[in-house]
């Protein structure tokens, strides 16, 4: 199938560095979201981050303005519809993200690809309640989308060849790795890193080191860019938080308990950068 226009649901920091790639990688790119606001957001980011580029020499202006003019915004599910492969990367939560499907079926064309960028919720089950399990699967970016190496690609129960094929095809057009995960709970890399994040959260809340001192050790000790707790507050807390839940459920084991702090400083609403406050302040 030959994909050009890319349909891509929701202008979060996930959605916005999607748009991004895509548009940068000679795609048309429909970009939707309820908020004109956060569309208006987005546009300002996609733009600085491009100008960013562009000012250290790593991609020419007018590439930029083409990019930036294949990016058309929208507040109308409609204009989503007559995309070849749709990207929904709203809030991770399932209820949002199965009202998205339903209320973009009707607008879709028969042939047209759905995908999540969901980072932990089953595809089988998304795909479900569509009336195209075979043409849906995870498209799972990692943050920050324009620097980030890996796709990972989920497929459902029911996804096809076709599908697979035509979206591995994207992952390589935008100059990014995919790796192909089955769909278990949180796939790959969300299975090791979250965890791993939240056992931080536990050496914190038994005072087994504070904020600094775990965030140094990893990073002068096993070479990570970025600590744990950092890298907690970078992804939102409600994100890790939403992913340690779906692993506790899923796999049904104790040793994926989300630590209390971390449920703690969500119900606080410091869910890190995006708040301004979470494991460190940003006031
Ligand atoms: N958008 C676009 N570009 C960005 C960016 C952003 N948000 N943040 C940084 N960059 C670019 C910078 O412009 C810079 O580009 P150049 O090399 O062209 O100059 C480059 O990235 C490096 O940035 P900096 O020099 O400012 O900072 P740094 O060297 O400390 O790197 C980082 C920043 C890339 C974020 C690095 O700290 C890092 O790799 N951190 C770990 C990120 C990570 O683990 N992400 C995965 C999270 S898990 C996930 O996403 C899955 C999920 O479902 C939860």
């Amino acid at each position: 199938m030959n994909i050009q226009t890319i349909g891509v649901i929701g202008a979060g920091q996930m959605g916005n560095g999607i748009a991004h790639v895509m548009s940068l990688a000679g795609y048309d790119v429909v970009m939707s979201d309820i908020s004109q606001d956060a569309l208006n957001k987005a546009m300002d980011t996609i733009r600085k981050n491009m100008s960013r580029q562009v000012s250290r020499g790593k991609l020419p202006e007018e590439e930029m303005n083409g990019a930036l003019s294949r990016i058309r915004t929208t507040l109308e599910m409609a204009d989503i519809g007559a995309s070849d492969l749709v990207i929904e990367a709203a809030t991770e939560r399932e209820t949002v993200k199965q009202a998205i499907f339903e209320d973009l079926q009707p607008h879709l064309k028969p042939d047209t690809i759905l995908t999540s960028n969901t980072s932990s919720i089953s595809i089988t089950r998304l795909a479900s309640r569509t009336d195209r399990p075979e043409k849906f699967m995870g498209f799972h970016f990692m943050n920050p989308v324009p620097v980030m190496k890996l796709v990972e690609l989920i497929r459902g129960i029911a996804t096809d060849e076709p599908t697979y094929k035509a979206c591995l095809e994207v992952v390589e057009r935008i100059g990014k790795t995919a790796s192909s995960a089955e769909d278990f709970p949180a796939f790959i890399v969300n299975r090791v890193l979250v965890p791993m994040i939240n056992e931080a959260v536990y050496v914190l809340y038994e005072g087994v080191g504070n904020v600094r001192s775990i965030d140094e050790a990893m990073k002068l000790g096993a070479n990570h860019p970025m600590g744990p707790l950092e890298l907690a507050d970078f992804i939102g807390l409600d994100t890790c938080l939403a992913i340690m839940n779906v692993l506790h459920d899923g796999l049904a084991d104790t040793k994926y308990r989300p630590c209390p702090l971390l449920t703690k400083y969500v119900e606080a609403g410091w869910l890190g950068r995006k708040t301004k406050r979470g494991f460190y302040d940003y006031r």
